[in-house]
């Protein structure tokens, strides 16, 4: 097999490939991310890669390299794994990548193969790279394209990966599903469900899936709006709701909302795509979930305000959180940065302190201040805010914390604090939707 792209998805889809018995090669353009994961180096924070890595590569089933034509000649199945970011001037989606590495593919294939889509990309992408596909491919080569979406997630990757909660297979043929079936055959003997369809459903179920996901969070988040407004608890509320199996109580945690790399490009793409289509009232769905979204990060930016009593200016932020969520170092897209970013310039002195994505956060923000504990962000803070929720921020000590600063004052954007813990330390406490 050849993966394509060795990003979160690509680089644990060839470890987890090489570790279901296949050979497999992992393509980049990227040297410096190909020397890496060669030398048994994860270029990012997951749990469990690196062990699995280090494993799959001392089996020699698995190498990575940036020379695609050798890595194509070789195998039979081609994973396209490359990112699919939101571009600059708009909504959509940028598809050159994709476009490039399914071209690339198509002009060095020696033999019939399988060239399966994993990549997140509008609907309707796909029946055009089939065409690209067809143009590309030497004479006599039976080349298939048929779409596989992926549904893991950062600081899960590997489970996901291995144990799939369904496995959807778009624009299969008779062979390239029992290919497909061959290449999953682990998986599917556990159980994970197969779900054979058509190449725009199985686009579309993805980024369907994340538009699910977000619009479950805004949900959330909009009511917990309704919550602080009544004086009611949005915490106790959601667990509540939760018992009803029908809604259930993943993704139901209000806070500041989601970021990362997947949820708020896809359902800006699936936006615009959704336009294009005339499928307006998705659009105008998808729009309020983004408005909700980033309406959160403008909540706890007024919340600092007000707890330094309506301006920042040369006022002590302590800020607990960089990456866009717990167990990883991705700062793409994430609402703590924002968070951080937009109080520093209203002037604010900023100390951000995450336990894996400090220096991906200082790439990307280098005019941050950053310390290397909890203990530095709160010391001297005038308030500090709680804005992504390691366990190791849910479990700190609010009492020794307390001695660190003469105005102990927090606002736990992420709803997982002791509210009750935090104000029995002598800590001002606010929570977003939530009076206890
Ligand atoms: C998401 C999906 O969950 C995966 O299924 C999908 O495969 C992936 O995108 C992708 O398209 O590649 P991921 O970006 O790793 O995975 O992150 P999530 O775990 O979905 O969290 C997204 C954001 O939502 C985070 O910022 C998190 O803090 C936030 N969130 C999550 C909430 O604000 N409240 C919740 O209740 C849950």
């Amino acid at each position: 097999m050849t993966v394509f792209g060795t990003g979160y998805l690509g680089a644990t889809h060839a470890v987890a490939m090489a570790e279901l018995g296949f050979d497999v090669v992992g393509v980049d353009v990227d040297q410096a991310k190909v020397d890496a994961l060669a030398a048994g180096k994860v270029p990012f924070f997951e749990p469990g890669l690196p062990e699995l890595l280090e494993k799959t590569l001392a089996t020699g089933r698995l190498r990575f390299t940036t020379d695609a034509a050798s890595a194509v000649a070789g195998a039979d199945v081609h994973f396209v794994c490359v990112g699919t970011p939101q571009q600059r001037t708009s909504h959509a989606a940028n598809l050159a990548y994709v476009e490039d590495a399914t071209r690339v593919i198509a002009q060095h294939l020696t033999k019939d193969a399988v060239i399966v889509g994993k990549s997140t990309v509008p609907v309707g992408t796909a029946a055009r790279l089939r065409e690209l596909v067809a143009a590309s491919v030497p004479a006599g080569i039976d080349a298939e394209l048929l779409w596989n979406p992926e549904f893991l997630r950062e600081g899960k990757a590997v489970g996901d990966t291995l144990h799939p909660d369904r496995i959807v297979l778009g624009g299969v043929s008779e062979r390239s599903e029992a290919i497909m079936r061959a290449v999953y055959a682990a998986p599917i003997a556990e159980g994970s469900p197969v779900v054979v369809t058509d190449l725009p459903t199985a686009e579309l179920v993805k980024v369907s899936a994340n538009a699910f996901l977000a619009t479950k969070i805004s949900f959330i988040n909009a009511i917990a709006g309704v919550c602080e407004a009544a004086g009611a608890d949005v915490t106790v509320l959601a667990d509540a709701l939760g018992h009803d199996v029908r809604i259930g109580r993943q993704f139901l945690d209000a806070g500041l909302g989601f970021g990362g790399g997947c949820l708020p490009k896809d359902i800006r793409a699936l936006m615009h795509r959704s336009k294009e289509l005339g499928a307006n009232r998705a659009a105008a769905l998808l729009q309020q979930v983004d408005e909700i979204n980033m309406g959160q990060r403008e909540r706890v930016i007024d919340m600092a305000l007000e707890a330094c009593g309506g301006s920042v200016l040369n006022k002590r932020i302590g800020v607990l959180g960089a990456a866009f969520k717990p167990l990883t170092d991705d700062v793409r897209d994430s609402p703590a940065l924002n968070v951080a970013a937009a109080l520093h310039l209203r002037g604010a002195q900023v100390t951000v302190y995450d336990p894996e994505a400090g220096d991906t956060a200082r790439r990307a923000f280098p005019t941050l201040g950053y310390g290397t504990s909890v203990d530095e962000a709160v010391e001297g803070s005038d308030v500090l805010l709680v804005l992504t929720e390691w366990k190791q921020f849910v479990d700190v000590d609010p009492q020794r914390l307390a001695g660190l600063t003469s105005t102990p004052r927090v606002i736990d954007a992420r709803g997982k604090l002791s509210a009750d813990q935090w104000r029995a330390a002598g800590w001002e406490f606010t929570g977003l939707g939530r009076l206890t």
